[in-house]
């Protein structure tokens, strides 16, 4: 076990299991280049922030009230956005808000997980998954994606009939590596949660399947989200954000699709009024505007497929790069570094933060404005010839 940070001595009775942990976060570093969270590198736009002026100032002159429990407004709002863009039909009780996916993922864990239960995961995925499940003291088991980031179904559906988990927790496209999970495959994993019980639940309860959809807007023409599945699976939880592809990271908007069962079994464990009247507001502003807002979504997946194209011809060490194969904002490429925090030192040295994550050997690149991907590029391109002439 690690230290107790300094800050916490022993006199403060810390629960037991957080004695030595510290704050998750990736570092927040004040440099010209961010390329380290995912985030949408470019603002709102104008349309969307007098969208969100008009609807905060309404809202303020009630802010002596609690706002609405329920946000159904809202809520219908994000049902109509996942029927145009996901081809799913859902009602507005089939979808619940909170402040960010994470607020989302932690009810889903509150709901669903807890002593005696267990939630599983395919590894490497989204490092805040464990988290989740310390706090709600379920416990987090993986299995190992495949060389190549998919997932292996075999050994999905062997570790689902072991395991018995309460949670299935798949990542579509899967961070850190942008792998996405096509709807056959889930679909044969959603068949196979019928017919497992879950250890530490009722003999007749199955476990549910929770795809987190974060950056599924990023995908490619062809390529499905899995919120349609909903239709006939009432096991499955499709969760999403407006934090990258609606470029709201700040706002703190989260949703969930799912069953009107799963959606009750969250409104159980929710904090009362958890979603100020003014996030409901500016949840509602972006989607005033859903087009116009996503309309840079195209333009970041070009920049997504060419900066692929582009890293592939790199070298380190006369070793071409790997790239995953990505749908999301982001690259996961290297593959060859014996030394990835060197080449990430060299990149922050040039004012160019990315993320140490992942796999040894492998990095991780968010995609950013034309300049800040000008940047990178120079900055990477010098790095590797430093490396090369060592
Ligand atoms: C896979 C995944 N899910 C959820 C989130 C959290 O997003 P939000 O800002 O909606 O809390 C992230 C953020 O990086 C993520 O990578």
């Amino acid at each position: 076990m690690s230290e107790t940070p300094a800050s916490i001595p022993r006199s403060i009775p810390l629960r037991n299991d957080l004695v030595g942990e510290v704050p998750y976060g990736a570092p927040q570093l004040d440099v010209p280049v961010c390329l380290n969270v995912n985030e949408n590198p470019y603002p709102p736009v104008p349309e969307v922030i007098d969208s969100i002026v008009e609807r905060v100032r309404a809202a303020a002159s009630g802010l002596n009230r609690y706002p609405d429990r329920e946000h159904m407004e809202l809520r219908a709002q994000l049902a109509h956005y996942l029927g145009k863009e996901s081809e799913a039909e859902l009602a507005a009780e089939q979808v619940w808000a909170a402040n960010g996916s994470n607020e989302i993922m932690l009810q889903l864990f509150q709901a669903f997980g807890g002593p005696g239960r267990t939630a599983l995961g395919f590894a490497p995925t989204y490092s805040m998954y464990p988290e989740y499940a310390r706090d709600t003291f379920t416990e987090w088991k993986t299995v190992k994606r495949n060389a190549d980031f998919t997932l292996d179904t075999r050994k999905a559906l062997d570790a689902i009939r072991a395991i018995k988990p309460a949670i299935v927790l798949i990542t579509s496209p899967n961070n850190p590596t942008g792998t996405p999970l096509d709807q056959e495959q889930a679909q044969e994993i959603l068949d196979e949660c019928r017919t497992v019980s879950v250890a530490g639940a009722d003999p007749t309860a199955h476990p549910i399947v929770v795809i987190d959809e974060a950056y599924i807007e990023f995908r490619n023409p062809g390529v499905a989200s899995l919120a349609p599945l909903i239709a006939h699976n009432d096991h499955l939880a499709v969760s999403r954000t407006l934090s990258k592809a609606f470029a709201y990271a700040g706002a703190r908007v989260g949703y969930v699709a799912a069953s009107t069962a799963i959606i009750d079994s969250l409104r159980i464990v929710r904090m009362p009024y958890h979603l100020s009247a003014i996030t409901q507001a500016a949840a509602m502003a972006a989607l005033d505007h859903a087009d116009l807002q996503l309309a840079q979504v195209s333009h970041l997946r070009e920049t997504r497929n060419e900066t692929a194209q582009w890293l592939e011809r790199q070298t380190y060490k006369g070793e071409p790069l790997k790239v995953a194969e990505s749908q999301s904002n982001f690259l996961l490429f290297g593959g060859v570094f014996d030394d990835r925090e060197a080449i990430f030192q060299g990149l922050l040295d040039r004012g160019i933060l990315i993320r140490v994550v992942g796999p040894q050997g492998w990095l991780r690149v968010c995609m950013g404005t034309d300049d800040e991907m000008t940047a990178f590029r120079t900055g990477l391109s010098e790095v590797l010839r430093e490396v090369e002439s060592r």
